[in-house]
């Protein structure tokens, strides 16, 4: 089959989509697709595309470590020729067409809001993941908390703010204040008094225009896929030190995953529940990974629902799907048969 892995872009999240999508496209090529990986937003520079899935080159060969926070997105920028107006980079869009299937290793704004997913229905790209709609729902952590609290799914209070808007109340401190359309901890900071809660609000609010603050949990965590609507067995994730942060989720060694999560029987069955619930009420499809907070009562709170989870060595569906006998390529093939 000829697969597009596509990765990069120009989030926040540039440098572990590009640890997924070379990952993606190494288990693509041990199982005997041809596949081609390509950067979303730097694309291919080239005269003549026609032959490119049966090219021997190795697409992944300049793809180094995942960096510090923040990659450099200025610089990558720079590096478009044309000026970058178009999101999709050289060739992308011709590349993707010519692909029986386009796998999504994309992380971040562009790549898990369904603006891409939108863009390929239009120009007859077929995709891996979940549609346009749900991962609008699902990006916005705002909206996405509305949603679980109209249908009952646990999650902790919050408010959104607006930039510039006064705020109606007030969260009680510690609270928790996260960019509303981020992803790998990034513009997330758990807060404990008046002057870590102020820059924490400015520096959430260079991330977008919407804040969202919410009560704070203190407990275990817990994460829960759902792959084709069933839920796979939880992961509890131990920081060495602090939070689950960008470094703790990236940088290996610095956080312990369990799997199967080592909490009882009915617990397990409760998250379980709750992420296919959750699964359904943003309409997701396919497959997706749902994070979780569990009080010292041992009640669960939904975080968020993640419609590209990451699939990095330390990343958790490929955990989860161990457990239960899907090794990673197996998976993979999992994610692209559903795509069809
Ligand atoms: N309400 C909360 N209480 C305690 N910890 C939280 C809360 N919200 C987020 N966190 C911590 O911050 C991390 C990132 O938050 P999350 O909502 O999952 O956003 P992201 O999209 O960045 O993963 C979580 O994995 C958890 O460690
Ligand atoms: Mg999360």
């Amino acid at each position: 089959m000829k697969v597009v892995v596509l990765a990069g872009g120009i989030s926040t999240e540039r440098d572990v989509s590009l640890m997924s999508g070379k990952l993606i496209y190494q288990a693509m090529k041990r199982l005997g697709h041809q596949a081609v990986l390509l950067d979303v937003y730097l694309g291919i520079e080239r005269e003549e595309i026609a032959s490119i899935f049966d090219s021997e080159e190795d697409f992944s060969k300049d793809i180094g470590e995942i960096r510090g926070i923040n990659p450099d997105i200025s610089a990558v920028k720079k590096r478009r020729g044309d000026g970058g107006r178009c999101y999709f980079g050289p060739n992308v869009i011709a590349i993707c067409q010519m692909a029986d299937a386009v796998f999504l290793a994309l992380h971040g704004a562009d790549g898990e809001n369904g603006k891409i997913q939108a863009a390929f229905d239009l120009l007859g790209i077929r995709y891996t993941g979940t549609d346009y709609v749900s991962s609008a729902l699902a990006m916005d952590k705002g909206l996405a908390k509305e949603l679980f609290v109209a249908n009952d799914i646990p999650t902790p209070g919050g408010i959104v703010l607006k930039k510039g808007a006064a705020p109606a109340e007030k969260m009680p401190l510690p609270c928790v204040v996260k960019a509303c359309m981020g992803g790998s901890s990034i513009g997330v900071y758990i807060v404990k008094d008046e002057t870590e809660y102020e820059r924490a609000l400015q520096e959430a609010f260079s991330y977008g225009d919407e804040v969202i603050v919410e009560q704070y949990i203190k407990g275990r965590e817990l994460t829960c896929c759902v792959l084709d609507g069933k839920a796979l067995p939880l992961v509890e994730i131990i920081p060495k030190k602090g939070f689950y942060d960008y470094k703790n989720k990236y940088q290996a060694g610095s956080t312990t995953e369990v799997c199967p999560a080592p909490v009882d029987e009915a617990c397990t069955r409760r998250i379980q529940e709750i992420s296919e619930r959750v699964f359904q009420v943003l309409r997701l499809k396919k497959y997706a990974r749902m994070d979780f907070m569990l009080d010292e009562q041992g009640n669960p709170y939904c975080l968020e629902a993640n419609t590209l989870p990451g699939m990095t060595p330390t990343s958790l569906i490929p955990q989860e799907a161990a457990a239960v006998g899907i090794d990673y390529d197996h998976l993979c093939q999992k994610i692209l048969d559903m795509a069809f």
